[in-house]
């Protein structure tokens, strides 16, 4: 029996909403025919937002959405995407398949999906190819109330007032993609580019993103903390509220990262292994992090994550589109614990990516659609939004995992607070082949309102358009209630979520 203690009285910290953020570039299918078909298209739509698409996402309270890239945001020219649809200007979408991008979804389209999905919206602009001018013209554009040339033309592509940009990324990946870089070099444009990052608005400030590392680059994370906070006043910590991190989930290596549902339990386990790299990535850079930033002002903000494998047989190889199994849904779950853990540092994180690439939690053909394993995960954590961390902790979990460099433990977890005085618990039985019972102690509470929802089935069960349903959250209600505990057997490859009023 694996008993999780939880003291429903010990907030050991606030969980962020945007720690459940998502991404979407200009990149295969994501944003064209995937959230966006366009006024006149059959599918149905509001303002050219897919409306079933929309209104799953909306189930998961989605609370900020990244855009326009990835390594896309540093070739983008966010002028070619306003103003009438037939004068804007085609491109070639090089990092992306070199498919013609013909900016039918810009600016104005960015702003009516966030408005639709009624999340913050965080903005990547370019530096790799960009100017300092673009970028603060664009600011302009999207946030200055009043008359300026930027206002103006905003006004006269139809939108009187400014948006709110919550966010602002000044370069993507500026080691690689975006310029090859030294970390010198881009923490210099860093500090030139966001001193025009204005602020029209002083209500609502937009917080600037610095370019952090990729993976486990920690001389990236020191060299840029370092030129940044040279002589830097010390009320603006480093001219920054986020510094970035990438990190993706691949079993192999990159030039044969394995199938996304074709695999064997090795490649399993190896997969959940690697999602757990996390934990040692944010806690190393955060030691770095607290060096220069003791008082955690700059946020970690682990904007892109998750699986990637290899494409789908017979997809374009630039689209980056994959199935999605359970073992997905179990990086899902380890990965947010991790972040949700680390909630201190960890302000915010976007999964890779919202629809059709990468770990996606939509995947659409034609006029269908479906939700995927990982989809599940983040409807059942989406009660962890904005609630504060709980202690607790587990004891008598067993290891699981093979070969041995593979062991884990077998139960991963996060236990919250909400202001609505909900506890919600959510467990995950990594085990591919083992059930285990499970207890949840509580210290005082006696346990009634219940509520409890399972995702469970086999490593590699996936949905189809043919089968859509195959994983699926379902209604739980095998468990018993005690004085002060709750308990219940979990399936092999499972994840339980329970609420209980406290
Ligand atoms: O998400 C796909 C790509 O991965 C992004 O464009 C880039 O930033 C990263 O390398």
């Amino acid at each position: 029996m694996a008993k999780l203690y939880i003291r429903e009285t010990q907030s050991k910290g606030h969980l962020n909403a945007e720690i459940q953020g998502h991404f979407a570039e200009h990149l295969g299918r994501c944003i064209y025919s995937g959230l966006f078909v366009g006024k006149d298209a059959d599918i149905p739509n509001v303002n050219g937002m897919r409306t079933d698409v929309v209104n799953a996402l909306k189930e998961l309270q989605i609370p900020v959405l990244r855009w326009p890239g990835g390594c896309f945001a540093d070739e983008y020219h966010w002028m070619d995407g306003i103003g009438p649809k037939e004068d804007r200007k085609k491109m070639i979408n090089t990092h992306w398949g070199g498919v013609l991008e013909d900016n039918s979804f810009g600016t104005h389209e960015f702003f009516e999906l966030c408005e639709q999905l009624g999340c913050k919206t965080y903005v990547n602009a370019n530096v790799g190819s960009g100017t300092v001018r673009e970028m603060s013209e664009w600011v302009e554009y999207m946030t200055f109330d009043g008359v300026s040339p930027m206002a103006d033309l905003r006004k006269k592509n139809g939108r009187e007032k400014p948006w709110r940009v919550d966010y602002l990324g000044v370069g993507n990946e500026n080691w690689g993609c975006g310029g090859n870089m030294t970390p010198e070099y881009y923490a210099n444009l860093y500090r030139q580019y966001q001193t025009y990052v204005r602020q029209y608005d002083p209500s609502n400030p937009i917080s600037k993103i610095c370019c952090g590392a990729n993976v486990s680059d920690y001389c990236w994370t020191r060299d840029v903390l370092s030129t940044c906070y040279y002589n830097a006043p010390e009320h603006l910590h480093g001219f920054m509220d986020g510094l970035s991190l990438h990190y993706y989930t691949t079993p192999n290596n990159w030039s044969s990262k394995g199938s996304a549902t074709d695999f064997d339990q090795n490649a399993y386990y190896k997969t959940l292994k690697k999602a757990m790299h996390m934990e040692e990535l944010i806690e190393r850079h955060s030691a770095i992090m607290d060096e220069f930033d003791p008082d955690t002002k700059i946020g970690m903000i682990v904007d892109e994550w998750g699986c990637w494998f290899d494409v789908e047989p017979d997809t374009n190889p630039g689209f980056l589109y994959q199935q999605n199994t359970m073992r997905d849904a179990l990086v899902a779950s380890i990965t947010l614990d991790i972040f949700n853990q680390h909630a201190d540092r960890v302000k915010m994180a976007n999964l890779a990516q919202m629809v059709n690439v990468l770990q996606s939690v939509i995947l659409t053909d034609g006029d269908q659609m479906l939700l995927t394993p990982t989809y599940h995960v983040f409807h059942m954590y989406k009660y962890h939004q904005d609630a504060e961390l709980l202690d607790s902790y587990f004891e008598g979990v067993n290891v699981v995992g093979d070969p041995s460099e593979y062991k884990m433990p077998q139960l991963s977890h996060t236990v919250s607070i909400a202001a609505d005085g909900y506890i919600t618990a959510t467990i995950s039985n990594l085990s591919s082949t083992d059930e285990v019972p499970v207890e949840l102690a509580f210290t005082d509470l006696c346990p009634r309102d219940v509520q409890a929802t399972m995702l469970s089935q086999h490593m590699q069960a996936h949905n189809t358009f043919e089968n859509p349903d195959a994983v699926k959250e379902v209604p739980f209600s095998d468990y018993e209630l005690t004085n002060r505990s709750i308990n219940f057997q979990m399936p092999p490859c499972s994840i339980v979520r329970i609420r209980v009023k406290a």
